[in-house]
This record gives structure tokens, C-alpha cells and sequence, in this order.
């Protein structure tokens, strides 16, 4: 049996830890180190081993790694959880607020607004102020009670941080899987050859209907509140006032609620989220407005569908229906053949999209969406557009009966065989010479990410390639051609014969850093921008500026190769080309063109001079790597006009540097942190 002392040091442990899980995960403010706080869970772990008497399973030692659960029981919600109508214009909003007012006898309302989270809406419901239960939201009447699966998280906390906490406070909200984890998570499974998620609720949905809570603790899943559910014992009179009751009791709530007293305020808040909608942690379809006063609340009570006192303004969705046209395969500069969606032109999220990679042979047996299918397309801010998947029950019987698409196993453009290599995700047309293959090869060579030449697109690309012209070209320019390149007159000229053309795709070369030549290769498993191993191996083969003459055979053999690409006699005798064609050996441009490698930069509000596109690529150009969310790893934050609250809050609280767009220029131009 344990002895008193014990019983105290474990009752403390347990509030230690939970002070500990508040500080960190609640105020992002960690007053001890991991490796402290660990050391406290392991002395309670010991403890209760010791003595199983003490052990209780609310206690913090089994919010992660819990026996499995098994199936979930279906559990009575205590107070029904209701559903919103929707309000998707500023007319439907006023007629809302004006039936609402007219139903009161003309009493202005007093309008809480918070930011519709597209998530898996849940209950957690705490008895003595100890987590009873969570319970997801079934039919609205009852649920699945996921209460170990929710333990799990980290943000929950198993006791609310309250002196003398009410009998019952039920807490509605939704879990979420954070963007920024999500992508990254998706992408690590495309990596490995894994099917997508189609998108952050399905990954929190899937990772919550775990029937191993273990499994649930390996996500990264998060709670955000935003709503009462059965309460007892808890004097409270708004909705906002609740919530702020529940954020101090230690449950996580949004920090973007705000309260206002007339509607052209609201209005306001809708537009601004809609302008920033990816600015938050988690995705939003919309704003929910809710009457604050719970006495006013009662008095409009409910409809069929939800409560008269709430209503949620939808933004344009991000995802719509469309059909299916046909899937193409195209083959890059690497001889990459990469699938894609055809289908009817449709508005999504601002733009018209009809195209749509499906990535590879895996991903697209995976998606299983065929010609003639109904699909469902999605662009999610800057995210490229994405074929969600077919929408079954509109599949017409034909298509049913054609079967799945069958990748091709020959080149659609030089009928050579398709190689897919083992334990590889992607597939390769086998010819070095396939006429698409170098017509990619010119695209890239000529575009942003190679020589950057202004008006050489795809369509003079496809001409000089049906010249014979290939990337990089292979004569020697005269030197008065070079002279002209050095003052930067040929990138404009504007030319209509193929000598011309090619000479302009000659010259453009010249001048530019070497190591943008290496693109055209197209190299695998290469993105964008030197390797510090490659620009050293370029340095050591540059000719002193006075000499600039081609360094023959001048390979330092000293430095040992990356990889067997620079060791490739193809590769060399390209690189003595290019060098005899003027191009620039010395790396200062690199300098500047992979100055922002192993740098993590988050733009956020209204560049002047960018389209936020453009200044992720400015970035990843250089190296770097563009992200949407503020965390722990980012290493500068520019803020453009109107920047996200969020972000600027989290920039401060973690201590990453932050910039103007003026800082912004001088690090692309400069590569230098602005101070
Ligand atoms: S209040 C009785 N507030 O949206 C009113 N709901 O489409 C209950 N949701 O079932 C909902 N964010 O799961 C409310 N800030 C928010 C919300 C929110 C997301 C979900 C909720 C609800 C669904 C209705």
C-alpha cells in the first residue's frame, strides 16, 4: 500500500504535468524543458506502477499510448448537437439579423464571430471538472464516444485548470489536423508511394476513428472550441464569456473571435477572413455569427435545422464537381511520365481550372478516376489543383464497365517503351531523344528556372526543337555575339527565323551562372538551385576572371563527384560546350541564387511588388523553402500590408525575425538577413 507521502507526490506529479501541458501546448509558453517534463511523467509512470492502487485513468500518464479501445460506443448527447443554416451573401445575412431583430421586438444584437473550422465537431464534457468524455457528433442526437483517441491529444486537458470547478461543463468544438502538418504529411506519403488524403478533415477524421489510440497520438491532431454544450453549475451569461471561461479552465479556443455590436463590423470580419482564410492554422469554410447573450439566445431558440441565434456565412468553396474529359500523360525534361486529369473547365476559389496532375501510376490507379467520371476538383489557396477523387454514385454505367485507366506502358509521343525501375514511385520513357523530352528540355533550359528568357515559351520552344535545335545549344558564338550578351541586350531580341531564334537561345546563355545550366539535363531526384557539393565542384572549375577562357579539360579531378551525372563524359563535354559558348564560370550569382538554402520564410498580407506565388518562388529559387504557418523552424516572417494576427502573434511569442517587403527585396537581392 502506498504511504501518504506517495499518495501527495502523486496527486502533485499529476498537477505538475498538467500545469506543464497548459504552459506548453495551451500558451505556447514551456516553463520547463522537454527533458524535464519528461523526467516528471517517467517519475509517475514509476509510481504508479509501483502502486496500481493510485493509478486512475484520467491520469497523464495514458493520454498517449493507451490499450486499444476497440469499437465505439454510441453515446446520448446530453443537449442535441444542432446544425447551421448558411447565409452565403450579405443580403442572407441581413435578412437574418432583421428577422432576428423583428422576433425580439427590435432589440439590437449583440453578434459574437468566429471562424467556421472545417473539422470533426466533437463534445468533451468534463464531470468535477475531470474529462468524462468526448463523443463526435453522429446524427446530432447521439455519437461515437472517442474519449482514449481524444485523450490523446495533447491540448485536451484531462483536468480543468479551475479552483472549484461546476459539476458539468460540456465544450462543443472541432479537432483539426494543423495545414502546414497536413501537407507535410502528404507529401512524405506521395514520397513513399502512399495515396494522398484528400484533405485536412478526412487525415483528423481518419486518425480519430483509430481503434489504437496510439495510432491517434502519432498525428498531430488539435482541439479548437467554439461552443457550449450541457452545463451545470457554471453562472455565465454570453457566448463569448463562455468561451473565455473554458480558454482559462485550460481547452483550447480560437483566438480570432470577436465580438461587435452592428452588422457592418461583421461584414467587415467576413471579408477580412475571407482574404486571409489561409492564413489560419486550420481550414475555414466560412464565418459563424452567433447572438452573444444566452438569455437572447433561449428566447429565439431553434428551427428544424439549427438555432435561430446562429447562422454560418459560407465562403466559395474550394472544391467543386466537374466531369472527367480524358487522362493524358506528358513526358518531361527527365523523360518523367507524369499523368494527368483533362476536364470541364470549372471556377474554383477564384480561378478556372481544367488541368490536373495526378502524379504517378500509383496515384492514379489509387484515385481510380476514369473518362466520363464525375470529379471532384480542388484548389486550396496557392495549393496547385487537385483531383480529389470520382464521385461514385454519379458514375455512369459505361464508364463502370470500361474499367480503371490504364497508365501506358509505351510513349504516347515516340512509342518507345515506358520503365518503371523498382521500389520507384515514378515512371520513364526510355529515350533520351523523345521529341517531347526536348521540348521540355528547351521550355526549361529558356524559363524561369534555367536562362530565364523573356518570350521564349512553349510554342518557340516547339519550333526551334522541329529546327533541331536542342538544350543547352552546342555552337560557338562569335565574339561580338558575347560582347552583346555581356551588356544584356540579347535576351530581348526579338527574332522570326530559326538561326535567329536559336542565336537568341545561344546568347541569353551567356552571362548567366553556371549552375543554372545543369537544369536542362534534368537530372532526377534534383530540384531547383545548386547543392552546396555542386556549386563547390562548378568553383573549383572556374577559370580566373583575367583568363576567362573555356577550361578544356580544366575539371579539378581532385574533388571527388556528387554523383556519376558530373562524372558522365556526356556531362562534361556539355559543360566544356557551354563554357566555350561564354557561359559564366564564376559563382557569384550563386551567391545570391542559393542564398536562402535552409532558410524556412512565411509571407504573410499584401506584397506591393509580388503575387504571393511569385514571392514563394522568389524564394524556393533561391533555395529556400515557402511555408504558410509560423513555427518553431521558421526562420523569418515578412509582413506585407494587413499581415495575419496570427502569424505576427506566433512570430513574437516563438522570437523569429520578422521583415517588411523592403527587407524582403534586399534578402533576395543580397541573400542577407535584414537586421
Ligand atoms: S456553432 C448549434 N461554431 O460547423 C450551433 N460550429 O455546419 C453549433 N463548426 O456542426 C455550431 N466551426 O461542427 C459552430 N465556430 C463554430 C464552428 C462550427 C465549425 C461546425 C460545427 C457544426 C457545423 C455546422
Amino acid at each position: 500500500m502506498a504511504d501518504e507521502q506517495t499518495r501527495r507526490r502523486v496527486d502533485s506529479l499529476r498537477v505538475e504535468i498538467e500545469q506543464h501541458r497548459r504552459h506548453y501546448y495551451v500558451e505556447s509558453a514551456p516553463q520547463v524543458s522537454d527533458a524535464e517534463f519528461d523526467a516528471l511523467v517517467r517519475e509517475l509512470r514509476e509510481l504508479e506502477a509501483q502502486h496500481p492502487e493510485l493509478d486512475r485513468p484520467d491520469s497523464p500518464t495514458h493520454t498517449v499510448g493507451a490499450p486499444p479501445a476497440g469499437g465505439f460506443a454510441s453515446v446520448a448527447h446530453r443537449v442535441a448537437m444542432l446544425s447551421l443554416d448558411n447565409a452565403f451573401d450579405e443580403a442572407d445575412l441581413r435578412r437574418w439579423a432583421e428577422r432576428n431583430e423583428r422576433l425580439l421586438g427590435g432589440t439590437a444584437l449583440r453578434l459574437t464571430c468566429e471562424l467556421k473550422v472545417d473539422g470533426v465537431a466533437i463534445a468533451v464534457s468534463y464531470v468535477d471538472g475531470r474529462l468524462e468524455r468526448a463523443v463526435t457528433r453522429g446524427d446530432g442526437r447521439s455519437g461515437e464516444d472517442v474519449t482514449a483517441n481524444v485523450r490523446t491529444i495533447a491540448d485536451v486537458p484531462d483536468v480543468l485548470a479551475v479552483d472549484a470547478p461546476p459539476p458539468l461543463v460540456e465544450a462543443r468544438g472541432e479537432i483539426y489536423y494543423p495545414v502546414a502538418a497536413f501537407e507535410a504529411m502528404n507529401d512524405a506519403r506521395e514520397a513513399a508511394g502512399e495515396a494522398r488524403f484528400a484533405n485536412p478533415r478526412n487525415a483528423a477524421s481518419g486518425a480519430l476513428r483509430q481503434k489504437d489510440p496510439r495510432k491517434t497520438a502519432e498525428r498531430p491532431l488539435r482541439l479548437v472550441c467554439h461552443g457550449m454544450g450541457a452545463v451545470d453549475g457554471l453562472a455565465v451569461a454570453g457566448h463569448a464569456e463562455f468561451l473565455r471561461w473554458i480558454g482559462t479552465a485550460g481547452l483550447p479556443v480560437a483566438e480570432q473571435t470577436r465580438t461587435f455590436d452592428d452588422l457592418g463590423a461583421v461584414l467587415d470580419y467576413i471579408a477580412h477572413w475571407g482574404e486571409h482564410r489561409h492564413d489560419a492554422e486550420y481550414e475555414i469554410d466560412g464565418v459563424v455569427v452567433k447572438v452573444d447573450e444566452l438569455a437572447v439566445q433561449r428566447r429565439l431558440g431553434n428551427t428544424s435545422h439549427g438555432p435561430r441565434w446562429a447562422i454560418a456565412f459560407k465562403y466559395p468553396p474550394e472544391e467543386q464537381r466537374t466531369v472527367l474529359r480524358d487522362i493524358f500523360v506528358n513526358v518531361g525534361r527527365t523523360g518523367k511520365v507524369t499523368p494527368f486529369a483533362s476536364f470541364e473547365p470549372v471556377r474554383v476559389a477564384g480561378s478556372t481550372l481544367q488541368l490536373a496532375t495526378l502524379h504517378n501510376e500509383d496515384q492514379a490507379r489509387h484515385k481510380d478516376v476514369r473518362p466520363g467520371d464525375t470529379i471532384i476538383v480542388r484548389k486550396a489557396g496557392d495549393v496547385i489543383p487537385e483531383v480529389v477523387g470520382p464521385v461514385l454514385s454519379l458514375r455512369p454505367p459505361e464508364v463502370e464497365a470500361a474499367g480503371p485507366w490504364q497508365f501506358p506502358r509505351t510513349c504516347p509521343f515516340c512509342g518507345s517503351p515506358i520503365e518503371r525501375l523498382e521500389g520507384e514511385s515514378a515512371s520513364f520513357c526510355t529515350n533520351v531523344d523523345c521529341p517531347n523530352r526536348l521540348l521540355e528540355s528547351l521550355a526549361h533550359f529558356a524559363g524561369r528556372g534555367g536562362m530565364d528568357i523573356e518570350g521564349l515559351g512553349y510554342e518557340t520552344a516547339r519550333t526551334l526543337r522541329d529546327e533541331g535545335v536542342r538544350a543547352p545549344p552546342r555552337r560557338r558564338l562569335p565574339a561580338d555575339r558575347r560582347a552583346a550578351a555581356a551588356v544584356g541586350g540579347v535576351r530581348r531580341e526579338e527574332g522570326r527565323g530559326a538561326a535567329r531564334r536559336h542565336r537568341s537561345l545561344q546568347t541569353a546563355a551567356v552571362g548567366a551562372p553556371a549552375h543554372r545550366a545543369e537544369h536542362p539535363h534534368g537530372r532526377r531526384h534534383r530540384s531547383r538551385g545548386p547543392s552546396p557539393a555542386t556549386s563547390a565542384r562548378w568553383r573549383r572549375c572556374v577559370p580566373p576572371p583575367s583568363t576567362r577562357s573555356p577550361p578544356s579539360k580544366g575539371w579539378d579531378r581532385s574533388v571527388p563527384p556528387r554523383c556519376a551525372f558530373l562524372d558522365n563524359p556526356r556531362t562534361q563535354a556539355l559543360l566544356d560546350d557551354l563554357a566555350g559558348l561564354g557561359l559564366r564560370m564564376d559563382t557569384d550569382a550563386v551567391k545570391v541564387d542559393d542564398a536562402l538554402a535552409g532558410m524556412t520564410i512565411v509571407v504573410t498580407g499584401n506584397l506591393a511588388g509580388f503575387t504571393r506565388d511569385e514571392a514563394k518562388q522568389a524564394i524556393t529559387d533561391r533555395g529556400g523553402r515557402a511555408t504558410s504557418s509560423v513555427s518553431k523552424q521558421t526562420s523569418l516572417v515578412v509582413l506585407g500590408s494587413d499581415p495575419g494576427a496570427q502569424k505576427v502573434t506566433k512570430a513574437a511569442e516563438l522570437g523569429v525575425p520578422t521583415t517588411d517587403e523592403e527587407g524582403f527585396v534586399a534578402l533576395l537581392q543580397t541573400g542577407a538577413v535584414p537586421a
